[in-house]
């Protein structure tokens, strides 16, 4: 199975231009799984309620849904990507599998980190693991990473991959993701952005890139620079992610 990432700088509330760049990069790319950053089409900093609502999509008639719904047609893949989702007076930070036959799932992120507390409704989802033909995956959002909860949840509901939309700042994440798969025994695939935001007064917030695809015995088989673009794709098995035993006895 091929899966892979793509890492990229999108540019804050431009979000035809930052669906244009994905479809561009992905319109050549061969893979059976890909995975987009959080939130890749409305950037991160917001500084009010209403402009997250300006920005948040309907699920799944929304630009961003629509257009990895295209890519995914068109190049015959699994996409998973995060977006700013509205519902009602609701705004989520959630990401969506699609596939070529449309929407898989829509995950709403449950562990808000810092300022999101402010703007987005804690996710009322749950957990989620879709069978996607060659392996079964489960979505979490960046910080949700921090929790062991969220991974263990996954790989107990069958997860053979973790997808792993994310926004990093902090520089924890890619070594710790390797602990998450060891312990789990999964594959993960971590998409982060790059660049930096700095919005109304707000501290800058500069993403770590390092999106990284990491095996059930914590190698990390490709991992991206903090600050360059990039696509990767790799063959994974899913299958080792069903051999739960450390010892052979
Ligand atoms: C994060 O959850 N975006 C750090």
């Amino acid at each position: 199975m091929r899966v892979g990432y793509y890492q990229f700088d999108c540019v804050f509330g431009e979000v035809t231009r930052n669906l244009d760049q994905v479809s561009r990069a992905l319109s050549k790319v061969s893979a059976d799984l890909l995975v987009l950053p959080e939130l890749l089409a409305s950037g991160y900093q917001f500084i009010s309620k209403q402009e997250v609502l300006d920005l948040a999509e309907p699920v799944p008639d929304g630009p961003t849904t629509q257009r990895l719904m295209e890519i995914a047609r068109a190049r015959n893949m699994v996409l998973v990507g995060g977006l700013a989702e509205r519902a009602g007076d609701h705004a989520y930070n959630s990401a969506v599998a699609v596939g070529p036959n449309g929407v898989i799932g829509c995950y709403r992120k449950t562990h808000l980190f810092f300022e999101e507390t402010l703007f987005f409704t804690p996710g009322d989802t749950g957990f989620h693991v879709w069978d996607i033909g060659q392996a079964r995956i489960g979505v979490m959002v960046c910080f949700d990473w921090f929790y062991p909860e969220a991974a263990r949840t996954l790989a107990l509901k069958g997860a053979d991959i973790l997808c792993h939309p994310a926004n990093l700042v902090l520089p924890y994440c890619p070594d710790g993701m390797v602990t998450r798969c060891l312990e789990n025994r999964v594959f993960s695939i971590t998409a982060n952005r790059i660049g930096s935001e700095e919005r109304g007064g707000k501290k800058t917030l500069t993403f770590i890139g390092s999106s990284e695809v990491v095996t059930p015995r914590g190698q990390v088989l490709e991992r991206a620079l903090r600050d360059k673009e990039a696509l990767a794709v790799v063959e994974i098995d899913p299958a080792e992610a069903r051999k739960k035993s450390l010892n052979p006895y």
